[in-house]
């Protein structure tokens, strides 16, 4: 009797899911978006329209990315779909802490957001169609300091994505092993 064929492997998933895809482009769109109207603005004079307007629009750009990362972090930790790691030994390691720290910075940014706000004690309005309330009472001269940190963090979160795309870079070009194409497209 000829042995009966073993059960083929389910071959590892070679791409993320379209969600996970999704909410990562999104999150480098708005990450990027509200680095840069911060930028614009600080050229402006202080109190003129136009840098208000970039002020109000980063503020609710804020509090979507603050949506699209509690999103994101629940889908990853239930649904999404997880890979091996694209790179083996202390490399693969060192991409793994810098995707954890990349998490954490912008969790904290979230936080210092919306504090910074509070200390401001100005509206906190999404888009003009409902206002945040202030959660906790920040005292106004704790704004300049809260200010500082998340202005920090913002500089350490682009120096890190920018070297983090620097490396998906080199994976598709150099080592062309498909580690891009797994984030660009679900099959
Ligand atoms: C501000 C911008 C960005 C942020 C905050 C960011 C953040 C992240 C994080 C946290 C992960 C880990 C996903 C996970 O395992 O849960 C990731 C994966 C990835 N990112 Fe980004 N990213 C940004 C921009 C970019 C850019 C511009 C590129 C390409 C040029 C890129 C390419 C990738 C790739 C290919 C992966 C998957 C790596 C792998 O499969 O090991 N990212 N990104
Ligand atoms: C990764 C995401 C973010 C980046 C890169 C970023 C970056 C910045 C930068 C560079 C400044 C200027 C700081 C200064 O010069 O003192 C700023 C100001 C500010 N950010 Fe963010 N930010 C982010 C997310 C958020 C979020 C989620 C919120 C809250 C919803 C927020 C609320 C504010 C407020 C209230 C100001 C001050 C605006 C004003 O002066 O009227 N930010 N941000």
């Amino acid at each position: 009797m000829t042995p009966s064929p073993m059960p083929a492997a389910t071959p590892a998933p070679a791409h993320y899911d379209r969600m996970t895809i999704t909410l990562h482009w999104l999150t480098a769109v708005l990450v990027v978006g509200l680095f840069a109207l911060a930028e614009i603005w600080s050229f402006l004079p202080r109190g003129t329209p136009t840098r208000k307007l970039l002020q109000s629009l980063h503020i609710s750009f804020g509090l979507a990315f603050a949506a699209v990362f509690v999103v994101r972090v629940v889908w990853r930790l239930s649904r999404g779909r997880r890979l091996p790691r694209a790179a083996s030994g202390l490399l693969g390691v060192a991409s793994t802490g810098v995707h954890g720290l990349l998490y954490l910075l912008m969790a904290t940014q979230i936080v210092l957001g919306f504090l910074f706000r509070w200390a401001q004690g100005e509206p906190f309005a999404f888009f003009g169609l409902f206002n945040v309330p202030t959660l906790i009472a920040i005292d106004h001269e704790q704004r300049r300091f809260i200010g500082g940190l998340h202005d920090t963090v913002a500089w350490i979160i682009i120096v890190l994505a920018l070297l983090h795309a620097l490396a998906a870079l080199f994976h598709h070009y150099f080592l062309r092993d498909g580690v891009l194409r797994r984030m660009l497209s679900s099959r």
